[in-house]
């Protein structure tokens, strides 16, 4: 299955010079979908990362980290942009490709017992992705590795991780 000819090019989105790697055409074809899930779940039993949660930042994680940790047996956490998780927070600053932000995860969400991997659409910077790294860091958790459709290779996102398993299914 070629993935990258369902992934739709936004040329100066949100601003120019940014080419927008746009994955709702990807989304809303049935084999593609289907294929990008059971490839990152085969993926992730062969590097061996057995999850207790999946943790997918706000908000295209939302969409691959839900069903891959259906797949993989895994409960699922979100982490969220700022003012949007009802009960008390921990919280982490990033940097994004164009902006900055910050991320939050429920306090009570996971002990720091718990064995993680972190799932986005994208990495770029990989800003988003250590900040999320950092922040389970903080609460104790076992980062087991990361999991990204996406990956813009030039932008050596994968330096600013920790040295565990990173699985990407397309390079730009
Ligand atoms: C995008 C993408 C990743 C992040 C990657 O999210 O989904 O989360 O940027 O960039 P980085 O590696 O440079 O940190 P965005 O913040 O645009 O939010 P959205 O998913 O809500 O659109
Ligand atoms: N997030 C950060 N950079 C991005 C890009 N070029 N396309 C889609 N999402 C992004």
């Amino acid at each position: 299955m070629d993935l990258k000819s369902l992934i739709r090019d936004i040329p100066d989105f949100p601003k120019p010079g940014i080419t927008f790697r746009d994955i709702t055409t990807l989304l809303s074809n049935p084999e593609g979908l289907r294929y990008a899930i059971d490839t990152l779940t085969q993926k992730c039993k062969d590097a061996g990362l057995v999850p207790d949660y999946i943790v997918g930042m706000e908000s295209r994680g939302f969409i691959f980290g839900t069903p891959l940790a259906y797949t993989l047996n895994a409960g699922f956490v979100p982490v969220r942009k700022p003012g949007k998780l009802p009960a008390a927070v921990h919280a982490v600053e990033y940097e994004l490709e164009y902006g900055t932000d910050r991320l939050e995860i429920h306090q009570d969400a996971i002990d720091g017992r718990s064995r993680v991997l972190i799932v986005d659409d994208l990495i770029a910077t990989g800003g988003t992705a250590k900040a999320t790294a950092d922040l389970l860091e903080q609460i104790g958790c076992q980062v087991l590795g990361f999991s990204f459709i996406i990956e813009l290779t030039e932008l050596e996102g994968r330096k600013k991780l920790p040295d565990v398993p990173i699985i990407t299914l397309v390079q730009y």
